[in-house]
């Protein structure tokens, strides 16, 4: 089989056969095909784009391109999540000792953030002394004996994707649905779980922009899923404003304990509940969504779900004291209130550009090797359909020094739109596919 056969069918609108796409996936892999052979492919993919047996077959060979995590070992039902990415995102930190205190494994591998989007363990590595790189057996020893683990994805699992990735990264081809579904399915097919919840982003934020787009991706994550014996469910959030009011990583872990704590939580809360529930009622801890949001609840008042949280910091060597006394956590030396230069309604944040403010303080990566600040970030006050004065805070910047808050202030003013009309209300979980 030639590389250049393969792309000129591509780009010509051809569909590619099983074997061709385990050629290409196991050439690039091993170093066979050159990354110039591989951009075009992933362009002519871009623009041809895949049709479903074509995202299934490459689903599978990334899938296979490295090790298969077998969680056999651990007793009940394993459960892992994945959100196609958001600003604001802290939902791991709430979701995973919501679940696991009912008795539902999480065995979670995730990655650090890179670009506007955080990375669950950026915020995990926050909890002084944390370590996200656990031995595969101590992996598995903290799965069964505390319930759940949060790892960085060892090197081995799902190889292709890693190469992959970071070349649609480059290469203007990260945003087409059938590279996305491979991407994220083959990595969690490969991590092992018997439940899979998704957590699809729609809007401004995230690489979906319709709400369309986000319910073809999500129902072919889905199929795939359950094609492949799992549970399968997702959910369509709001990505048009950053998600909850905490932007940067050691303030999203702040919003993360205080929603465990049970303190007003809006739509982080609601999100957590909605994943929670699709995890409970698939792996039979609860008869339907109603029961399981009452079964969470209940674990969030009884103090159990922010127990399970300090359990898990604790089990990879954190200090747990910071789950419940928050100043031990890292904080910016400079804090400065972002005013409003108008007064209205707020008709828009725009989320990936709030992302970039946290990376302009230094909390998020400009590249892989970037060394991240995790004090520093933003606190919003005022979201979607609020109204604002002017002269009123419309968030609070966490910095390193004076001149960055400055301009950070100025950058996040950028990110509303405020209007003299209040916006119509949009409901934040647009749907779940159970
Ligand atoms: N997240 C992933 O893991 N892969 C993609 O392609 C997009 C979002």
């Amino acid at each position: 089989m030639l590389m250049t056969e393969l792309i000129a069918k591509k780009r010509d609108g051809g569909t590619l056969s099983p074997q061709e796409i385990k050629f290409i996936v196991d050439g690039y892999t091993n170093g066979e095909i050159p990354d110039y052979q591989m951009s075009a492919m992933l362009m002519a993919m871009y623009f041809r784009g895949l049709n479903h047996d074509e995202t299934v077959e490459l689903t599978l060979a990334m899938m296979h391109s490295g090790e298969v995590i077998d969680l056999s070992a651990i007793d009940g039902v394993k459960a892992d999540k994945h959100s196609t990415g958001g600003v604001g995102d802290k939902t791991s930190l709430v979701l995973c000792p919501l679940v696991a205190c009912e008795g539902v494994k999480i065995a979670k591998m995730s990655g650090h953030g890179l670009g506007h989007t955080g990375g669950t363990l950026d915020k995990l590595e926050s909890f002084p002394g944390l370590s996200v790189n656990l031995t595969p057996e101590q992996f598995l020893r903290n799965v069964n004996e505390v319930g759940l683990a949060i790892v960085s994805q060892t090197a081995n699992v799902d190889p292709a994707d890693k190469k992959l990735y970071a070349l649609r990264d480059v290469t203007g081809t990260v945003a087409v649905q059938g590279l996305i579904v491979s991407s994220i399915m083959s990595k969690k097919l490969a991590a092992g779980a018997d439940v899979i919840v998704l957590d699809v982003k729609c809007g401004s934020g995230s690489f979906t922009k319709t709400e369309d787009s986000a319910r073809s991706l999500a129902e072919e994550m889905v199929a795939i899923g359950r094609a492949a014996g799992k549970k399968a469910a997702a959910v369509i959030t709001d990505m048009d404003e950053p998600l909850g009011y905490a932007v940067g990583n050691a303030l999203e872990v702040k919003e993360a304990i205080a929603c465990l704590s049970g303190e007003k939580c809006g739509e982080l809360l609601e999100l957590c509940l909605t994943l929670g529930g699709c995890i409970l009622v698939a792996a039979g801890k609860a008869p339907d969504m109603d029961a399981a949001r009452g079964i969470l609840l209940e674990g969030i008042t009884s103090g159990r779900a922010k127990r399970k949280l300090a359990e898990l910091i604790a089990a990879q060597g954190g200090d747990e004291r910071a789950v419940y006394d928050t100043s031990l956590l890292p904080s910016a030396p400079v804090q400065l209130e972002a005013l409003s230069d108008k007064s209205g309604y707020v008709n828009h944040i725009q989320a990936d550009s709030v992302g970039l403010v946290n990376l302009h303080l230094g909390g998020g990566r400009a590249t892989k090797e970037s060394v991240i600040d995790l004090s520093v970030g933003l606190v919003l006050h005022k979201k979607v359909g609020d109204k604002v004065e002017r002269g009123e805070s419309l968030a609070t910047i966490h910095a390193s020094t004076p001149e960055k808050a400055a301009e950070a202030a100025e950058m996040l003013r950028q990110c509303y739109t405020i209007t003299d009309e209040k916006p119509q209300s949009k409901p934040f979980i647009k749907s779940v596919i159970v």
